[in-house]
């Protein structure tokens, strides 16, 4: 992986803005389960050089990540993570400017088995405002009753 532009750590630059960036995906029908391992081994390997913490929750074939760190870096990784053949149907759920802190300051990137993704889900869709995001979380959840 190569984020050529702006490789420097995080916001002890000036001038350097935080950002944020939620979104959840379906894990590929033919997805080995032993790759969701080498997705955190290579995250872990990369996000540090590029100043990014977050956490990635997998559970019931959805992907949920969070993703934080300098702005170009957060975005030239989505676009890395969004042509990911290991899923599909990618919804940016919420993305946020200019954050102040960090809320996961010492995670390379966290996998956590979702057990609640059912709730974490069910709060996206009452918070949820675009309609396309709406279509595309009531289809997660669907996807996760048939599960
Ligand atoms: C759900 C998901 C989450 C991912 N998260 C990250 C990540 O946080 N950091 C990262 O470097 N790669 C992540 N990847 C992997 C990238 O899509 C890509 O395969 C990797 O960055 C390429 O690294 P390489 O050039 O060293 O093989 C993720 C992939 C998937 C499917």
């Amino acid at each position: 992986m190569d984020l050529t532009r702006n490789t420097q750590h995080d916001e002890g630059y000036a001038g350097h803005s935080l950002h944020n960036l939620i979104y959840c995906s379906l894990a590929s029908p033919d997805m080995d389960p032993a790759e969701i391992h080498k997705i955190i081994a290579t995250a872990k390997h990369h996000n540090p050089r590029y100043g990014i913490t977050g956490l990635l929750v997998f559970g019931s074939g959805i992907f949920f990540q969070w993703l934080e760190g300098p702005k170009d870096n957060v975005t030239s990784l989505m676009k890395i993570i969004g042509d990911d053949p290991r899923h599909l149907n990618v919804v940016v759920l919420s993305e946020e400017d200019e954050i102040r802190d960090r809320l996961f300051p010492d995670w390379d990137m966290e996998l956590v088995e979702a057990a609640e993704i059912g709730d974490v889900l069910e709060n996206a869709l009452k918070e949820a405002s675009d309609d396309k995001q709406k279509q595309m979380l009531a289809m997660f959840l669907q996807q996760l009753k048939l599960a």
